[in-house]
């Protein structure tokens, strides 16, 4: 293997910010308050805390702490801490890696063309076209002018592209969420979208299901079980702390997809579109919203044309970490230049998501896929492969963090409460994404 030097970010924030923007992204703005407001308001949003503290950010920081600790990609990674027996894990990742950025670019360009919208006619009319425009040539065009941003993003390199791009862009996300939320909240008619955003309602509260949605949502937002974390950690020094980094990370997640669903509620019930809110996954974004928007008349345009740009800044800066993760593997083990490793994988990537562009049931199983299998399973192994196979994950984990005192912690929950939690979800979760698989392959 080569041994150019490796590529560093340039400074920790630089690497923090780089961190937030991959996990802040759809899975903040959208899913999250759709989760919240259909399994029980602020009881989700404790199960979901909690669910981060004891499951998410150990694992998080397990990501960090094999990634910094190599200073390897996925894969190269997990050979060096655990021998070849280790490196399907890492095949595993980079797979997942093609198969969430694939329908996900396709979401994405859903929200380059909403943004349009704003500019070109306005949003009369949108909801009631929503199918069409998700689905057919048009939306892979959208996906294809996304997925081409991306790479020309992560070809640019870790400092030039993805660090500079996530500076500047994720402090302009900040405002725009925090604008909105301003704005949401002088509509008249706020309160009852902040009631049904946050009114309690505890009787599915230790569900099997509700805790799966809630497992999965903290994995799928915090980018973690396919090592998109721990290949932006290989871009770190061992002086860096990843205790703080991690908690800083987390924090900044949970934080803007709580804002986030500040922004969306009060919107849709301020315009009484209240009866739309439960019909559809998707609808709250992009049914109800578009409509809400309509009805504010020119304001709306302006705060339609805000509100997704800042859902495609979201889905930019993750969208290139799921990128990175296929780069740098092709970068180590097949030893590719950055620009080229980026376009194939990249061309590839947009070629797997014509299915989800052509159909939002396909979109959907995918989703599925991703996140109780993939995602779920990959932390899965992870955990215990830190927990349990690794030599001294606290020693690595530990550079540049003395005088952090709670590391047996981490070690405890990664070996017994995060398996004994996801193996708890999966035992329910993957059966269930097999038959959406089956009903999708027979349909
Ligand atoms: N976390 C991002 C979101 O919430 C999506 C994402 C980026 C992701 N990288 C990932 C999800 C890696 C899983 C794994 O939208």
């Amino acid at each position: 293997m080569a041994n150019a030097p490796r590529e560093q970010w340039s400074s920790r924030t630089g690497f923090v910010l780089a961190a937030v923007g991959s996990a802040v992204g759809l899975g903040n703005m959208w899913r999250f308050s759709y989760l919240t407001a259909e399994h029980g308001g602020a009881a989700f949003v404790i199960l979901y805390l909690g669910v981060t503290l004891l499951v998410g950010l150990p694992v998080l920081l397990a990501e960090l702490t094999v990634g910094r600790g190599s200073q390897r990609s996925p894969i190269a990674a997990l050979r060096h801490y655990g021998g070849r027996a280790w490196t399907p894990l890492g095949v595993v990742f980079v797979a997942a890696g093609f198969l969430i950025l694939a329908y996900y670019g396709v979401i994405a360009g859903w929200t380059l063309r909403y943004g349009m919208m704003a500019i070109f006619g306005g949003y009369a009319g949108a909801a009631d076209h929503f199918e069409e425009i998700a689905q057919g040539p048009d939306a892979f065009a959208f996906h294809l002018v996304f997925m081409a941003i991306t790479i020309g993003i992560v070809a640019g390199g870790v400092k030039a592209g993805i660090e500079r791009t996530a500076t500047l862009l994720m402090p302009l996300l900040f405002l725009m969420v925090a604008g909105l939320a301003v704005h949401a909240a002088l509509l008249p008619g706020a309160e009852e979208g902040y009631a049904y955003y946050l009114d309690t309602d505890f009787s599915g509260f230790f569900s099997r299901e509700v805790l799966t949605q809630a497992a999965g949502q903290a994995f799928f937002s915090l980018s973690l079980g396919m090592g998109a974390m721990m290949t932006y950690a290989s871009y770190l020094g061992r002086d860096q702390n990843l205790p703080t980094g991690s908690v800083v990370i987390a924090g900044a997640d949970v934080a803007i997809a709580f804002l986030a669903g500040l922004v969306v509620f009060p919107m849709i019930f301020a315009l009484g579109l209240s009866a739309k809110v439960g019909s559809s996954t998707v609808g709250a974004l992009f049914i109800t919203l578009p409509e809400a928007f309509a009805g504010m008349g020119g304001v709306g345009r302006v705060v339609g044309l805000i509100f997704f740009a800042m859902l495609a800044v979201g889905a930019l800066t993750s969208a290139i970490s799921l990128l990175e993760v296929v780069v740098s593997a092709a970068i180590d083990s097949l030893g590719w230049g950055r620009r080229r490793a980026a376009l194939l994988a990249g061309g590839a990537i947009t070629l797997l998501g014509a299915p989800a562009a052509w159909s939002l049931g396909a979109l959907d199983v995918m989703d599925q896929v991703a996140n109780n299998i993939f995602l779920l399973g990959g932390g899965l192994v992870l955990s215990l492969f830190v927990g349990w196979r690794m030599q001294d994950p606290v020693g690595e984990a530990g550079a540049g963090a003395e005088g952090v005192r709670w590391f047996f912690l981490w070690r405890a929950l990664l070996r017994f409460v995060v398996p004994a939690v996801l193996l708890y979800v999966l035992i329910d979760a993957v059966p269930g994404t097999l038959r959406a698989v089956l009903a999708l392959i027979t349909a």
